[in-house]
């Protein structure tokens, strides 16, 4: 449920227009996001972190993409159709029907990839596994060709002594899975262990670091919630099945690595946002700390304590499928936790009148939307530096200090090239800089945080933006596939070359 990566509406929606939608339980749409424009940034009021720090020996500065964002070859060398694909190709679906068919063709052009990372000066590389590349169908006979890809881009990261930081799910299933139920049938859960055991046996001897999924919450909001993304579905059933299916799938999956690969360091990717009371009532409060549990924790508790956190006015077991040992069987006690962090959550509670006529506010009776004081990127999210170290304690303080990797951070500025060929994005440097800054205080104050990846290594396919929307710390002219390091990228090969800010 990725409550806040969309625009936020405040979701007072009427009763009719309940009645006629699949619940809004998310409270988010799709914002119009082109051509706005972004004030002047400055630095967020109010808070202090530091403008020098020497980050620990081994600190991983990476960068993150994913398979279907970067790859491209949609349907070459025996790859499977993904639920992207579909998707993609359906016409209305994607900002000026754009797809993923060659994006930035990194399965050609993964070397000129490789030639970047050496640029930027990083030690790790963040990337998924597209799971029909190397599985078609999504159960039984795996695709040589597409795991001789991956197998030959860890061979050149290790040579480039850059740590292979693989995502096992990044949000392409297999199509064939969805047309069988996807992930709101509990078999999915055992297809995807079985994927995660193939991988593993094949790249496990040279990768030691794993994410299971990439941001539960948002593809299974996104994706059989809201229906803005693959596979488009927008049904509540559908979506409280998926993610106690994909609770079942953290916990197999995790028990299936390890089964093959007992010393890998196996985690989750979350996508994290601090939830703040929109005001001191004790309403507002009670409605913040709900919003935690639905936004950072509802695949996290499953994993590492067992149980559903309180999020909902009643918890409808039947409706989300929990059977006997159900909870038992999601528990994973994940090696790191996997972070992502873009922006801040607003959380207030609905009105009586308004839970009464919104079917969403009876069961989680929260509203919510982005923060509205900071500077504001292209794509409309708040820039908010806070809201990292925000996270970082609260995860730090609640789960004892666990090891967290930053897995993603980034922001879209779609600056173009200048007269003389380069790219002056100084706002993702200003970006780039608080949020480290952030996580440095968040270090210092205890938090045991390994690495920063970037999102994202260049410019990429943006989902439902399309081509739209650049957070790439490189260029890419997707005519011509040209890739240029932008400012960002060599301000921030001087920090991964120094380790310090
Ligand atoms: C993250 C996704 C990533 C990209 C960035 C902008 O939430 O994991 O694929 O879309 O947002």
């Amino acid at each position: 449920m990725r409550l806040t990566r969309r625009k936020f509406i405040d979701s007072a929606l009427s009763a009719s227009a309940i009645s006629a939608l699949p619940i809004a339980f998310s409270s988010c749409s799709e914002p119009s996001r082109a051509g706005t424009a972004a004030p002047p940034h400055s630095l967020a009021p109010q808070f202090e972190s530091p403008t020098d720090f020497a980050f620990p020996k081994g600190f991983f500065w990476g960068a993150t993409t994913s398979s279907y964002q970067i790859e491209g070859a949609w349907n070459e060398d025996g790859k499977g159709e993904s639920i992207w694909d579909r998707f993609t190709h359906t016409p209305g679906k994607i900002k000026n029907g754009d797809t993923g068919d060659v994006a930035c063709d990194s399965y050609h052009r993964w070397p000129d990839d490789l030639a970047l990372l050496r640029a930027v000066n990083l030690n790790s590389y963040r990337f998924s596994l597209s799971w029909p590349r190397i599985q078609p169908i999504g159960s039984g006979a795996q695709n040589v060709t597409g795991i001789d890809y991956y197998s030959r881009l860890v061979d050149a990261l290790l040579e480039a002594r850059i740590r292979p930081f693989v995502t096992l799910y990044h949000w392409d299933l297999p199509q064939a899975l969805e047309d069988a139920g996807g992930w709101p049938l509990r078999d999915t859960a055992s297809r995807f262990a079985d994927y995660v055991q193939l991988a593993a046996r094949a790249l496990g001897d040279r990768v030691s670091d794993w994410t299971l999924f990439n941001e539960p919450n948002a593809f299974v909001d996104l994706g059989y919630l809201e229906g803005t993304h693959a596979p488009g579905r927008k049904s509540l059933l559908d979506f409280l099945r998926a993610a106690h299916v994909v609770n079942l799938a953290q916990g197999a999956g995790f028990r299936a690595l390890k089964s093959v690969q007992p010393n890998a360091r196996v985690g989750t990717t979350f996508w994290m946002s601090p939830c703040e009371p929109a005001s001191d009532s004790a309403e507002d409060k009670l409605a913040a700390e709900r919003a935690h549990a639905i936004v950072n924790t509802w695949f996290l508790d499953p994993a590492l304590r067992g149980r559903y956190p309180d999020a909902l006015a009643f918890f409808p077991e039947g409706a989300v499928g929990i059977r006997s040992g159900d909870m038992e069987k999601v528990r994973a006690p994940l090696d790191f936790i996997g972070i992502n962090v873009y922006m801040r959550t607003i959380a207030s509670a609905p009105t009586a009148l308004e839970r009464f006529t919104n079917t969403q506010q009876w069961l989680f009776p929260v509203k919510m939307r982005g923060g509205e004081v900071g500077p504001k990127t292209d794509m409309g999210w708040e820039v908010w530096p806070k809201a990292l170290y925000d996270v970082i304690m609260r995860i730090t303080r609640d789960y004892n200090r666990p090891v967290i990797e930053i897995t993603e951070s980034g922001c879209a500025y779609n600056d173009g090239l200048d007269a003389s060929g380069e790219i002056h994005d100084g706002r993702r440097i200003s970006y780039h800089q608080q949020y480290i800054s952030a996580m440095a205080r968040a270090m210092a104050e205890g938090a045991d945080i390994r690495s920063y990846h970037a999102w994202s290594l260049m410019d990429n396919f943006e989902w439902a933006e399309g081509y739209g929307q650049r957070f790439g710390l490189t260029y890419v002219d997707f005519k011509t596939q040209q890739r240029t390091i932008k400012d960002s990228g060599r301000w921030f090969a001087k920090v991964a070359a120094q380790n310090r800010l």
